[in-house]
């Protein structure tokens, strides 16, 4: 992703398309994600997109507690060198990992937290979206905010 990037766009953990890539977000979610990304204008290039888990979990299960913290570094270093004034949370692993708290995506997303100084919006999961349409209110308003917060902060 972009270096430079405001927004930085945290995933749960590449599947297979992102695995046989090398890069995160380029299947079907991914293709919702640059869309949601668009809503707000911005381009793909703009944002730096990653996940909190870097290798792929075998048949796409639940990231484990010890895959989270043996790859947070990572992330943590990512940020650092990024230094985004937003990270758009995508789903339950992302938000829970980076907020530290086992509460409910449902009642994390489209509030703002902070993960080091750098303000932490939740949504839910663009997959998740693909098998729940009816979600994509919510995540049309928490992208807004996202919006609202880079604005505020340009
Ligand atoms: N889902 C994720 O969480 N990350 C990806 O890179 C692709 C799908």
């Amino acid at each position: 992703g972009n270096p430079n990037a405001s927004l930085v766009c945290v995933g749960e953990a590449p599947g297979r398309e992102e695995d046989l890539a090398g890069e995160p977000f380029v299947g079907e979610a991914g293709q919702l994600l640059t869309r949601i990304v668009n809503a707000i204008q911005l381009r793909r290039e703009d944002v730096y997109i990653t996940n909190v888990i870097k290798c792929r979990p075998p048949n796409n299960r639940d990231p484990k507690p010890q895959e989270i913290k043996a790859c947070f570094p990572f992330l943590q270093s990512q940020l650092q060198v990024v230094r985004p004034s937003i990270i758009c949370a995508l789903g339950r692993c992302a938000a829970q990992s980076l907020l530290r708290t086992t509460e409910r995506i449902s009642r994390l997303r489209g509030k703002i937290f902070e993960f080091q100084k750098i303000k932490v919006v939740p949504t839910f999961h663009p997959a998740s979206l693909l098998r729940n349409p009816q979600w994509k209110r919510d995540v049309w308003q928490d992208i807004q905010l996202v919006h609202k917060l880079l604005e505020e902060n340009t």
